[in-house]
């Protein structure tokens, strides 16, 4: 029986009649050169007579595809992006019925317009190549949407020409919590139109992220103008939620945030763009001047509001250069001064009306977790959070994950599961099960680590032991310096006011 992940939507076999596939040889197509070279690549198969031939089906959706398999493969698409998710197919199919195929003809579109995949870059650089080898794991599970996270308390990654301290400073640490030594990196963006390119070549869009108001230690630590007491800070070398923030209340601190978002669009030509809004601590602003001027001149109530307000404002900005915005959907539940269109990463099921959002469930998609806490069976069982779901997308933070290898045995056999509900809409741990065997061989014939089954789904012990593990990093001393640096805040804002 044939293994697909993920499940195509129509497969009709015929057992009786087989094609002979000792090599292959693209008819005239719409592939860029790189998911051409992708395919041959893992195919391994000598050139030949043309053996698979390409015809136009525009009644077809955009993603949607056929393949009809007899004396020939014969692929309909209305698109390229229909042609790299069918060559995709056939490698499996290749793959698995090692040169002898039976006759067979396959319908398939996704149920979800969106299937993603973010890497934190913020917290650990990674490689072009290595970004250009996510793009290719992302393609395998016919995702199409990377979501690249892009600015950190722990690290600024990316060029921007008029704030050269953010990459020349910003984009280094001395140390960081996990193997102490000193970590660097970004991209120019000559990296980021390879990067970008790259991603198109496989029908994936790219979407950076711009982590603001929180997660600005980077950006503080080389401008501290942008915080509101305008401390000497050194860029993040711990992990936590750091409580000195982008101050709000100064118009200097828009017109920094609308130069870098204006570079990010020329830099990210796709629709998307997000703007981060996630564990924003609203010390600071309840005790700086300018912050406490801007809320009783606007009328806000307290400082969520004006965080709202900021979100608004910047999303305004950047709908105005024909952007598709999102945020983190942490804190905002029923808060109905968030624009109704702006749309949401949503991390667990909560009240965010009508507005649009893309599945991240921290309990099943936060594929940076330990198993014991994530297991790939939450992962497989979950269902899409209710409302107006655009898709999915699993998220890699790497807090704990210094290197692709790491990446790899996190993200793998998760995504695998994801990308089942992404694509055909619906996934259970109890088919997932059955085609294990086969996605493990894949991803082996793919040079792509994985955890086994073991680890993915531990018993409660092992479970319980490694978010023991997990957790007590989490612990004591950032709790404790923050306590002591808002009582110095607290002094400081006493004597400003004074
Ligand atoms: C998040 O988990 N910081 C969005
Ligand atoms: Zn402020």
């Amino acid at each position: 029986m044939l293994k697909l992940i993920p499940q195509v939507k129509e497969i009709n076999i015929d057992n009786s009649k087989f094609m002979r596939v000792n090599h292959i040889a693209l008819a005239e197509n719409l592939l860029s050169d790189n998911a051409v070279k992708d395919f041959l690549d893992f195919c391994r198969l000598p050139a030949g007579e043309t053996n698979i031939f390409f015809e136009e089906e525009s009644s077809f959706d955009e993603e949607e595809y056929s393949i009809f398999i007899s004396d020939k493969i014969t692929v309909k698409s209305s698109s390229v992006s229909g042609q790299i998710h069918a060559l995709q197919t056939l490698k499996q199919i290749i793959f698995q019925c090692k040169g002898h195929i039976p006759f067979l003809q396959i319908h398939d579109k996704p149920k979800y317009k969106i299937r993603g995949f973010m890497l934190d870059a913020g917290r650990y650089f990674y490689s072009v190549s290595d970004v250009k080898k996510i793009i290719r794991r992302m393609a395998l599970h016919k995702l199409n949407f990377f979501h690249f996270h892009l600015t950190e308390d722990q690290g600024w990654r990316v060029e921007t020409e008029k704030y050269p301290l953010l990459t020349e400073k910003g984009s280094k640490r001395s140390r960081t919590n996990f193997d102490h030594k000193p970590h660097s990196g970004y991209y120019t963006k000559n990296d980021i139109k390879e990067i970008v390119r790259y991603a198109h070549d496989f029908g994936i869009k790219v979407m950076p992220e711009f982590d603001i108001p929180g997660h600005s230690r980077a950006a503080i630590a080389c401008y501290k103008e942008l915080s509101c007491f305008e401390r000497d800070l050194p860029v993040a070398d711990h992990w936590g939620v750091k409580h000195d923030v982008l101050c709000v209340g100064k118009d200097s601190t828009f017109e920094f945030v609308y130069n870098v978002i204006d570079e990010l669009c020329e830099m990210f030509p796709d629709e998307y763009i997000h703007i981060g809004g996630d564990e924003v601590v609203k010390h600071r602003w309840n005790l700086c001047p300018h912050c406490t001027a801007k809320r009783k001149e606007l009328g806000i109530e307290d400082s969520d509001g004006l965080q709202f307000w900021f979100m608004n404002r910047v999303k305004e900005y950047c709908e105005a250069k024909g952007k598709k915005v999102f945020m983190w959907s942490w804190e905002l539940e029923n808060d109905n001064s968030i624009d109704a269109d702006l749309g949401f990463t949503k991390c667990a099921e909560m009240n965010t009306g009508d507005r649009p959002f893309i599945d991240t469930s921290t309990d099943a998609y936060y594929i940076d977790l330990p198993y014991g806490k994530v297991s790939l069976k939450n992962t497989a069982d979950h269902k899409p959070l209710s409302g107006n779901c655009l898709g999915v997308e699993a998220t890699l933070w790497t807090e704990y994950v210094p290197d692709l290898k790491k990446g790899d045995r996190m993200s793998f056999p998760r995504v695998g599961a994801m990308s089942e509900t992404g694509w055909s809409g619906s996934c259970s741990y109890a088919d997932f099960e059955k085609k294990l065997r086969f996605y493990y061989s894949y991803l082996d014939e793919n040079n792509i680590g994985y955890s086994n089954i073991g680890t993915a789904n531990p018993n409660a012990l092992k479970g319980a032991l490694e978010v023991l593990w997990f957790e007590r990093r989490q612990l004591a001393w950032e709790g404790l310096h923050n306590i002591f640096d808002d009582k110095k805040i607290e002094k400081l804002a006493k004597n400003i006011n004074r």
